[in-house]
């Protein structure tokens, strides 16, 4: 008898995941994973932040039981959450103009906002920056849209950005388009555009009728926290109707957790409840409602002073450990030798470098040397350490021969 399951096809391992599982499968006992986008120290050990553990304590000293939570999630958590990503004294926070839920991670952020978009502008097409992180594509294809490009990466612009190209292909755009934007630490290339340049973007988005999606997932790895939330601020500043995506699974070094949250800005607060009521509806049918723990710690920590300011610091010291191990890289390359200009590697900004690396040389240091990157040449330098960077430069330097 033929099996329901006959015709399932394989899927393809995920460009980012699916090297974790390659990683852990690999005996070689010198391999370094530069895949996925995860902090380590300079032990190359993920960290348990200090102020995470202060609040966990606290939180175990008056343990509390586990009912369900509201569908938006922990009232504090969204109040902190915009308090950190818009300001708490903005207007727009003031106003009550601006619905946030508790989510899933920053992907699940995503995915809340683009099931809500689906519903309320089904025809509507996506654009997303050429490259993108990879499930970008995948996650708004999912929900039913179909997904295009916008011109961004430029090998031979200093800048990493060809500007033009991209504000003309928004120009071009129809409007009621979806326009996914990294509002710091571009993932996967590195290259942010200047704040002059975004007032540019968003001139553009207004007098186009686009909608902005801003995926926040790196708040505090590139410049500082109020440094890479400031475009934030000027979308607001505009009087633009937009969508943030907050991930604090990088910042909190909360991976596991899935602590992140979406905020949807509105003209009126009459606009945001009725958004709210929607967003919740996405969430119940899709997992009822969030989980308890990640999210009171992140509460937590971004309400209690002494906490908060422990988590700057700390935020602080991987911000400027992963800028140590970039001078470091491409001192290194160029000590060594390497006919490449790669000078690049410390004018990039967050976790990754967008190295350069074709696919080919890129599954060459997988396989010659146990050095996972993804195959679009992005490598993490936020796991590269004193101890596994010389391993690292002489494999990048033997594939570039
Ligand atoms: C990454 O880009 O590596 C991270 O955002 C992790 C992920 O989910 O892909």
């Amino acid at each position: 008898m033929a099996s329901l399951f006959d015709a399932v096809a394989l899927a393809p391992r995920d460009p980012i995941l699916g090297l974790n599982e390659q990683f852990n499968a690999d005996p070689n006992p010198a391999k370094v994973n530069l895949g996925v986008g995860v902090y380590s120290d300079d032990n190359g050990k993920l960290p348990l932040l200090q102020c995470v553990q202060e609040a966990e304590k606290m939180m175990m000293e008056a343990p509390k039981a586990r009912g369900y939570l509201p569908i938006d999630g922990i009232a504090a958590y969204d109040k902190a959450v915009q308090g950190l990503v818009f300001g708490a004294d903005s207007d727009a926070v003031q106003a009550g103009r601006i619905a946030t839920v508790q989510a899933l991670g920053g992907t699940g952020g995503l995915k809340i906002g683009a099931d809500f978009l689906k519903r309320l502008n089904p025809d509507a097409q996506v654009l997303i920056s050429d490259p993108s992180w990879e499930n970008h594509r995948a996650l708004f294809e999912g929900a039913g849209f179909v997904v295009a490009n916008y011109p961004y990466y430029d090998a031979a612009s200093p800048t990493g950005v060809d500007f033009d190209a991209m504000l003309a292909a928004l120009d071009g755009a129809a409007p009621g388009t979806i326009v996914v934007l990294h509002a710091c630490c571009h993932n996967p290339t590195g290259y942010d555009i200047t704040l002059e340049q975004w007032s540019h973007v968003i001139a553009t988005l207004q007098s186009r009728g686009l909608v902005p999606f801003l995926d926040m997932a790196y708040q505090g790895f590139g410049e500082g926290i109020a440094e890479d939330g400031a475009v934030v601020g000027m979308f607001l500043a505009a009087g633009l109707d937009f969508f943030v995506a907050t991930s604090f699974s990088k910042s909190f070094s909360l991976y596991g957790e899935r602590v992140g949250a979406l905020s949807v800005v509105c003209e009126s607060k009459d606009a945001a409840s009725r958004v709210l009521s929607q967003l919740k509806r996405v969430i119940r049918t899709n997992y009822s409602n969030p989980p308890t723990h990640g999210a009171q710690v992140v509460a937590s920590v971004l309400t209690i002073p002494a906490l908060r300011e422990l988590w700057e610091s700390e935020l602080a010291g991987m911000r400027l450990r992963i800028k140590q191990m970039r001078a470091e890289l491409q001192a290194k390359l160029v000590a060594a030798g390497v006919s490449q200009d790669v000078s690049f590697i410390t004018r990039q900004k967050g976790m990754f470098s967008y190295s350069g690396l074709s696919a080919d040389q890129m599954k060459r240091l997988r396989s010659e040397f146990g050095i996972y990157g993804v195959d679009s040449g992005r490598i993490c330098v936020a796991a590269l350490n004193t101890g596994n960077i010389d391993a690292v430069v002489s494999a990048i330097v033997a594939v570039s021969r």
